[in-house]
């Protein structure tokens, strides 16, 4: 479902598998990622990993047998989508090194400067995207994409953001990419990528932690495990499917299955003794915050 109040742009073009996707960074989230691709049909040949330790590289051929180098130069010269994937701290350095690749390669596609540059697009949380721009000498259009782990299952959501200044053609790029490992959301303010954090990026633990207390709490009434397992994991998939289908809004869906002075509206008035609504806003007030104070520049 998407948050209509953060999205300024939704084009929904899906990726081409010809497009050569090349990622800085063979890590958690890369891996995330090319899963996701993969899994979306994307040609393995088509995508280069460039990472400097030999064992990551060996490890990501035989998980993907995708391609791999152990410099990022040959990152610009083989993709038309590059993907800065390195811890934040590691960002600077990769861009002082891309940089003059990037600018050359302008250069010699001066005569179609504002539609055949590389696009870079950067998931390192926390580095602003005029950050990056200038660093890279404004060589490239520059996306941030601020994905989660869901992603690797092509079930991710992305928070996205590009100056309105950046070409149609590269926003597509980018969506159609990140819309190939799951949902997109574009955002208007770069502001709003911590309350993407909090939202987004963490909630899969949300949702993990209320799952542990619902089976334990089912436990406790006498189910076995396993039981208890099924009955909370289907119950709680059977209520996304629904949410995601449904025109309804979620308090809608709600007082759809709350039948006055039923099983359900004891359970609804024993969460909003507790003020769930109150936990829920410092928990993620609390992620934000901490995403602000991650926030490297
Ligand atoms: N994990 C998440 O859920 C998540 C979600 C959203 C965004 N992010 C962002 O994604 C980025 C990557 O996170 P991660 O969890 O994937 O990190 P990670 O697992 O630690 O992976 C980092 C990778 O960077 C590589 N690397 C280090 N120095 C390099 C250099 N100079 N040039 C090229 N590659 C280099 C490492 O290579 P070697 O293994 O070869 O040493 C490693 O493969 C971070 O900026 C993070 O903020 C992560």
């Amino acid at each position: 479902m998407k948050n209509r109040s953060l999205t300024i742009f939704q084009p929904q073009q899906k990726l081409d598998p010809k497009v050569r996707v090349a990622f800085i960074g063979g890590g958690n989230m890369a891996k995330a990622i090319i899963a996701g691709l993969l899994k979306h049909g994307h040609d393995q040949q088509n995508i280069l990993v460039c990472s400097p330790t030999q064992t990551t590289r060996n490890a990501i051929v035989d998980e993907f047998n995708v391609r791999v180098h152990h410099s990022n130069s040959a990152a610009v010269s083989f993709a038309d989508v590059i993907i800065i994937a390195v811890k934040p701290f590691v960002v600077p350095l990769v861009c002082e090194e891309i940089q003059p690749l990037l600018s050359e390669n302008n250069n010699a596609n001066a005569s179609n400067a504002n539609t055949n540059n590389k696009l870079v697009i950067s998931i390192a949380a926390g580095i602003k995207q005029q950050t990056i721009s200038q660093k890279l000498n404004d060589a490239s259009p520059v996306v941030c994409a601020m994905p989660n782990l869901p992603t690797a299952i092509g079930k991710g959501l992305t928070g996205m953001f590009t100056p309105v200044t950046t070409d149609k053609s590269y926003i597509q790029l980018a969506d159609g990419l990140m819309n190939a490992v799951g949902d997109t959301v574009w955002l208007d303010d770069e502001q709003q990528m911590s309350t993407i954090v909090a939202t987004a990026g963490s909630s899969p633990a949300y949702f993990f932690l209320f799952l542990e207390a619902m089976e334990k709490a089912a436990i406790n009434q006498g189910l076995p495990k396993d039981t208890a397992t099924k009955a909370v994991l289907q119950s709680a998939m059977g209520a996304i499917s629904m949410a995601m289908s449904s025109q309804l809004d979620f308090a809608s869906l709600r007082r759809q299955v709350t039948s006055p002075k039923g099983t359900t509206e004891q359970a609804i008035l024993a969460f909003q003794h507790g003020d769930l609504d109150e936990l829920v806003a410092n928990a993620m007030d609390s992620a934000a915050e901490r995403a602000k104070e991650l926030s490297l520049g």
